[in-house]
């Protein structure tokens, strides 16, 4: 067995595995020999994911319809997994929605917060008794460089994704030393039916990361947390942007952004 598989495993959650980043940890975690619980509500993706995953590798998955913009599915979600020895909590599910803030439409909008936000939160409330009580393993936030800074024109994705770091960082400190280890990923670009959709209709995604490339760097910097930007071109932007007055950067953005529209 792997020291990794023993660290983090036997069984890891992935949230929003149906597709892009989340498919690609499940696709990894399996390569590693980890059996997975695999949550998102279309589960005809997640029983193709399964019979891939269990050609290949033999992998065992117990799939869960969970629908996140319902305040009560991580409740849900963690009764589901009660008897499982889970090790890695994988919170990646999440949506983004793009343009002028008060175009933006209320409803998906309470959706969003409820998806980025108050599902993590929930999540590793409900697990992280469960961890520290195994004394080893790790949670997984998926963010985005999007957290880091206020976006123009992703303005309420931008603020969802930066209570994520938030609760990151401040787990992080929390469990350092417990055996627990916390990762909050923020990728820049990545490709995923998100991107997809996004390219369709704004301009072109510059600097795409795959995801596979984004999950397999991720679980090898688990331990190199708080934050984890696996994109090298994004990391280098949203560094100089974080560094200059705030102000300017954001101003700069969004006369960027508008063209994009
Ligand atoms: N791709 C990027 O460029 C990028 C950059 C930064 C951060 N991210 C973050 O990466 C994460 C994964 O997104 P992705 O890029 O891989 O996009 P994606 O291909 O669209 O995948 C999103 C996943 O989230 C799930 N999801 C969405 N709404 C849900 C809901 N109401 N309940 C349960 N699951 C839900 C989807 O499953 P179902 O539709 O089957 O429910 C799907 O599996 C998100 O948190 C996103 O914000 C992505």
């Amino acid at each position: 067995m792997s020291a990794f598989l023993e660290r983090y495993g036997p069984v890891a959650l992935v949230t929003g595995a149906s597709s892009g980043i989340g498919w690609a940890f499940a696709e990894e975690l399996a390569t590693r020999g980890f059996d997975l619980v695999l949550a998102a509500r279309r589960t005809d993706r997640l029983e193709q994911l399964a019979a891939k995953l269990e050609a290949a590798h033999g992998t065992a998955t117990q799939l869960c319809e969970s629908d996140l913009s319902k305040p009560d599915a991580p409740a849900a979600l963690l009764a589901a997994t009660a008897g499982k020895d889970i090790g890695l909590v994988i919170s990646n599910a999440g949506f983004n929605i793009r343009g002028y803030f008060e175009t933006t439409d209320a409803v998906e909008m309470a959706e969003m917060l409820t998806v980025n936000c108050h599902a993590p939160m929930q999540l590793a409330h409900g697990f992280l008794p469960r961890l520290k009580a195994r004394g080893k393993g790790g949670i997984v936030f998926t963010s985005s460089v999007e957290g880091f800074i206020g976006c123009p024109f992703s303005t309420a994705y931008s603020a969802t994704k930066a209570l994520v770091i938030g609760l990151g960082e401040g787990l992080f400190g929390e469990l350092a030393g417990s055996g627990v280890d916390v990762l909050t990923l923020c990728p820049g670009a990545t490709e995923s039916e998100a991107t997809a959709k996004y390219a369709e209709k704004y301009a072109a995604v510059p600097n795409m990361q795959p995801a596979r490339e984004v999950a397999q760097l991720t679980l090898d910097n688990i331990t190199n947390g708080p934050v984890f930007v696996p994109n090298a071109h994004y990391k280098a932007q949203f560094e100089q942007l974080t560094a200059m007055p705030r102000a300017q950067a954001v101003v700069a953005m969004a006369s960027a952004l508008k063209a994009t529209l």
